[in-house]
């Protein structure tokens, strides 16, 4: 049951975004009585690249599905670039899904498809540009992941970093406004964990846009997140520029960001 102790760390507060990418308003989702989102109100800047922390099992994944319309709230409301998705007709959200690059945890290539066809797929799914353009393009992305020479390699054939790397490579291929990471992460050693932060930093930098990831990793938070949201229960415990974030004096925040085990998170 919830009670008001539940939400003692919640500042109640968050920085006001301008010009905000993408917007939560008063978002409640619950499975069955799993009550997930409770009330969540959250707004992610354009052009930066935000971050998205949190205990798992807290709902991140499910804001992603969100916010791509693949899930819908019970009640408020989420806005991309103002407009909401849960008011779109399926028309205009197929053509919302457009705006964005989404890398799912394990890169969710097609197993069938050489490293080719699968950066390649979104632009014969969703454009009418010639071979020669998607090669251009699709040759451009790999050389940026540095993937230029595994052309035709088989998702099987690759190592886990490697298969991040395709996922990102296909993310991008339509220029996305906006770019969804879950966990790109999870499951890489320290040094390629390190090294595609520094790649996602690179190619934001390049392309702008807004980014969101999501991700366990708070060194990897230290060096990319510009914007952080810690969510918690269903509500955010504080939002705002990284680095304040980093200063904060919440104890939740404080704890989850330096990961103790004294504080406010227990088990549970
Ligand atoms: N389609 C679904 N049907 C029922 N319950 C769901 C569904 N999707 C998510 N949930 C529940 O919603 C809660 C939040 O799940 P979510 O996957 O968003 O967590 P998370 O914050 O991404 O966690 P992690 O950090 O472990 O990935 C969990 O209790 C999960 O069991
Ligand atoms: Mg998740």
């Amino acid at each position: 049951m919830e009670t008001t102790d539940d939400y003692q760390w919640h500042a109640g507060r968050t920085t006001p975004v301008e010009n905000a990418a993408i917007e939560f308003i008063g978002v409640k989702k619950a499975f069955g009585r799993n009550q997930v989102l409770n009330g969540l109100d959250m707004a992610l800047p354009q052009d930066q690249i935000s971050m998205i922390l949190g205990p798992s099992g807290t709902g991140k994944s499910v804001c992603i599905k969100h916010m791509v319309g693949l899930l819908y709230p019970d009640d408020g409301d989420v806005l991309i670039h103002g407009e909401s998705v849960p008011a779109m007709p399926d028309d205009d959200l197929f053509e919302m899904r457009k705006k964005f690059g989404v890398l799912f945890q394990d890169g969710a290539l097609f197993g069938s498809m050489n490293l080719y066809d699968n950066v390649a797929f979104p632009l014969r799914q969703h454009t009418d540009k010639g071979e020669d353009e998607i090669a251009h393009i699709v040759n451009q992305r790999l050389d940026e992941v540095g993937l230029g020479d595994a052309n035709d390699k088989m998702p099987n054939e690759l190592s886990g970093g490697m298969r991040k790397r395709a996922g990102f490579a296909r993310a991008l291929v339509l220029d996305p406004d906006i770019v969804l990471f879950d966990e790109p992460d999870s499951g890489l050693d320290p040094v390629r964990t390190a090294l595609l932060c520094e790649l996602i930093q690179e190619i934001h930098a390049e392309n702008g846009g807004a980014y969101v990831v999501i991700t366990h990793d708070i060194a990897s938070a230290r060096r990319v997140a510009e914007y952080i949201a810690v969510l918690w229960k269903g509500q955010i415990v504080e939002s705002g520029a990284a680095t304040d974030l980093f200063e904060s004096s919440n104890p939740f925040v404080r704890q989850f960001l330096s990961g103790e085990s004294q504080g406010p998170l227990g088990m549970e």
